[in-house]
């Protein structure tokens, strides 16, 4: 599967099947991970495989709005780059490096026929189930399973179009219909 194939058809999955995810997928999963790009290669992340069925349940309270009845959850902690890089901690750069390094997991994982979800966290909840140190951040849970049922295609109108996004050598304002709300 080629790149643009993999992001074009990528989809949220919130229905699993309850087969366990064999070791070597998962190993290519966080070996997709760690490739990411990070502030200075800093790397600022380490993920959490849950697989154990109470803890799963545990953390699927802790995303009232997610769907969590994976067999396996991926937590991604997130390392705090303070002492050595504080104006790129003070912007969030590890936080948007972790996210880069979901992307990823996303997209390996659907190369191999696995589907993956991004759950909102309770994060204060989440650390103390995990057993994360407080001056860590926990960025999300992954829910790692085989879909359920076949994963169907985009729609074209899922997406804002290209041209309504792009603005040129200066912020020229929202396309008509766009809808945001602040
Ligand atoms: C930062 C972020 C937070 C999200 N939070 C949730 C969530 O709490 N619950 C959920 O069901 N999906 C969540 N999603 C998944 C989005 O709903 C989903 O990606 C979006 O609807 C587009 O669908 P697609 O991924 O199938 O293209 C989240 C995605 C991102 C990137």
């Amino acid at each position: 599967m080629n790149v643009t194939d993999a992001i074009k058809q990528r989809r949220v999955v919130h229905n699993f099947r309850s087969d366990p995810i064999p070791d070597d997928v998962l190993y290519k999963i966080i070996e997709a991970a760690r490739w990411a790009p990070s502030p200075f290669n800093t790397q600022p992340w380490e993920f959490i495989i849950i697989k154990n069925t109470d803890t799963l349940k545990k953390l699927a309270q802790c995303a009232p709005t997610s769907k969590c009845d994976a067999p396996l959850a991926i937590a991604v902690v997130i390392l705090p780059i303070t002492a050595k890089y504080p104006f790129h901690q003070q912007v969030g750069e590890p936080e948007h490096a972790g996210a880069m390094a979901v992307q990823n997991i996303m997209l390996a994982a659907w190369e191999l026929g696995v589907g993956t979800a991004w759950a909102t966290i309770e994060k204060d909840k989440v650390k103390q189930i995990l057993n994360i140190p407080e001056e860590f951040d926990v960025l999300t849970i992954i829910p790692i399973g085989y879909p359920m049922d076949e994963p169907s295609m985009h729609e074209e109108t899922d997406r804002m179009p290209v041209e309504d996004l792009m603005n040129f050598e200066k912020f020229t304002g929202l396309s008509e219909g766009r809808i945001m709300v602040y």
